[in-house]
């Protein structure tokens, strides 16, 4: 949600920044920008839609060439994306033009107080207002780290903000507070970005800003503080995957090579954290044991897919561990007033680490100084900065905004979690924890299996392309599953899809049922008798009425075959881990819908990658 570029260095500033803005395409936009500084002047374009139109533009009229630019792709809140509410903003007297991500609160007094003072707004955004102050912060403040610091002592609400002053060529300010921002440090260039994504063709050293800091780059030095002036305490890193990470690298869209990449990303998030005796070993876990020993309650908080990752990963730690489980929508956590003290364990789980809502729910746990371990997979973002502990998913850069990988990889690393709270706590024996790290451990190459049959989900896809509604059924574990198929296909294909506890479709849904609707069904293993019984019950229920039944049943499972129009055959797993096989055709038939019906696969109407709002 909103991509925002800074670049100061020996290159061609707005090819740069352009190019930056594409490889933050992913996190959802709908309008586009960029300005740069050449021969005393500030040169803007900026574009409702897509950055084609910006290209455009650009094509049409071309920047002049500059050392110094800055760019934003904006995900519409207070104004409609048009033209003038895109951003750069330029300030009312032409010296600052700024990019913002994130909501200023309190706007609309800002606006007021500026307006009386005689600035006149052009557009509709929150972010102006910013630029107007920034442009009367620099009148009077030679300094321009000095001078946007005051500008941020104004402001309430979450901002990343990136600003250059006509007056002071070279220079590029930016600030964070409840929005990522990272530097990228070149030789003889810099960067500024919301995702390193960004700049990873030009630099792998990076610099992560903390909550409340300002940074000034210049071709070759960058110079950060608090909002309060002390020098700020920063985190230079190395970024550890290359461009090829964030490249198509063949396939049509980064969903479907994510798909593809699951079982590297699950085996890579098992790496090194399993001893050779069959131990956890889980180093990032800074939690003292202790308190790890006392808990007596988990709280998972999280967001769309996420959440989904865990009422799928409850399952899994009241199994091992007999702590309760609650899993929550991040949204709804804190306005319930919910019940956390120093024994609850609230865990996070976030793939960006950035998601406005998540951020929101864990400070409120901390408040109540509940430990918080994130689950994340985005290394240094706010999530995991702001936590206790944390545990990375090692999924590597996940593009499409329909997560895949993010998912299995989140499934993974929550039952890591689970298991060690149970080794912590002596719940289970050496040999248990053994065995079950051996299937983890043959989960990837069980991943794989599935993938290589994908080709059957396509013919099926191509047969039910035109259906109106799709329906997902399951239970236990399989109920999650559901879920979160219908949310895939919701997402990227704009069908109406629902997922429903397979138990409680006599309860109402079954009214749904008529005549050739497709509904999948996710049948539990073999072994676990009850639950697969009445699986076949329900999907014999909804058959008797005229649904198309696709059943998902693990190979050799000869009583789900008669009531199946098509079977889709998983590995042998136990029913913990179905979930980890049970998602990918899932997933791979919505993107093959999406595709089939002409939609943008990794770039969904209306939706964000990363949601830094609440
Ligand atoms: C957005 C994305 C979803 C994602 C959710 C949570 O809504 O479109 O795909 O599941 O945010 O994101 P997070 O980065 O916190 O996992």
């Amino acid at each position: 949600m909103c991509g925002i570029v800074g670049y100061v260095g020996p290159r061609s500033a707005a090819t740069v920044v352009v190019e930056g803005l594409r490889r933050m395409e992913y996190r959802g936009y709908d309008s586009a920008g960029v300005a740069v500084v050449a021969d005393g002047r500030i040169s803007l374009r900026k574009k409702a839609g897509k950055l084609a139109n910006l290209e455009a533009e650009l094509a049409a009229e071309a920047l002049p060439d500059s050392r110094q630019g800055l760019g934003h792709t904006r995900w519409a809140t207070h104004g409609a994306p048009t033209d003038v509410n895109a951003h750069p903003h330029l300030s009312y007297n032409g010296r600052v033009a700024l990019v913002h991500n994130g909501i200023i609160e309190n706007h609309a007094a800002l606006r007021e107080e500026l307006e009386a003072d005689g600035v006149r707004f052009v557009s509709e955004t929150d972010s102006e207002a910013a630029a107007h102050l920034l442009g009367r912060a620099v009148e009077r403040n030679p300094s321009l780290l000095d001078a946007m610091r005051e500008v941020c002592g104004r402001l309430q609400g979450a901002f990343t903000l990136v600003a250059f002053d006509l007056a002071q060529p070279g220079r590029i300010v930016a600030a964070r507070r409840n929005s990522p921002l990272v530097v990228g440090v070149g030789q003889g260039e810099a960067f500024v970005a919301s995702d390193v994504a960004s700049f990873i063709g030009y630099t792998k050293e990076a610099i992560e800003l903390g909550q409340d800091q300002v940074v000034e780059i210049t071709a070759d030095s960058v110079t950060a503080l608090t909002f309060t002036g002390e020098p700020a305490v920063v985190r230079p890193y190395a970024i550890a995957w290359d461009l090829s990470a964030a490249e198509k690298g063949g396939y049509d869209w980064f969903m479907r090579k994510e798909i593809y990449e699951q079982p590297k990303a699950a085996a890579d998030t098992l790496l090194g954290r399993i001893g050779p005796d069959g131990t956890l070993c889980l180093d990032e876990m800074r939690i003292d044991p202790a308190v790890l020993r006392l808990a007596d309650k988990v709280i998972i908080v999280a967001c769309g897919t996420a959440y989904h990752a865990g009422l799928i990963a409850k399952y899994a730690i009241e199994h091992w561990t007999r702590i309760p489980c609650e899993v929550e929508i991040a949204s709804e956590f804190r306005y319930r007033d919910p019940i956390v003290t120093r024994t609850t364990i609230v865990v996070t789980i976030s793939q960006s680490g950035e998601t406005a809502d998540t951020l929101m729910a864990i400070r409120h746990a901390r408040e109540q100084q509940a430990p918080v371990v994130a689950i994340c997979n985005t290394n240094g973002s706010s999530i995991p900065r702001e936590s206790d502990a944390v545990l990375y998913t090692r999924a590597g850069p996940e593009i499409g905004v329909a997560s895949t990988k993010g998912f299995t990889t989140q499934i993974i690393a929550c039952y890591l979690l689970g298991l060690y709270l149970a080794q912590e706590r002596g719940l289970k024996y050496g040999d248990e924890i053994r065995q079950i790290v051996a299937e983890l451990s043959a989960l990837p190459a069980q991943m794989e299996q599935v993938l290589a049959k994908l080709a059957e989900v396509g013919d099926l896809a191509r047969e039910l392309a035109d259906a109106p509604s799709v329906l997902f059924i399951g239970r236990h574990v399989g109920y999650p599953v559901a879920l979160e198929g219908a949310l895939k296909l919701k997402e990227i294909s704009y069908l109406h899809a629902e997922g429903f506890a397979a138990g409680e479709l006599k309860h109402g849904p079954i009214a749904l049922v008529e005549p050739g609707l497709p509904i999948f069904a996710v049948v539990p293993p073999q072994g676990r008798d009850q639950l697969h019984d009445k699986v076949i019950s329900n999907i014999q229920e909804v058959r008797s009425r005229g649904a198309r039944t696709i059943v998902l049943a693990e190979e050799g499972d000869v009583e789900a075959v008669p009531y199946a129009d098509h079977v889709i055959s998983l590995p042998v797993v136990s029913t913990l881990f179905q979930p980890l096989v049970a998602i990918i055709p899932l997933q791979f038939f919505a993107c093959e819908i999406a595709t089939l019906n002409g939609h943008d696969v990794d770039q969904p109407r209306n939706l964000a990658k990363s949601v830094t709002v609440e």
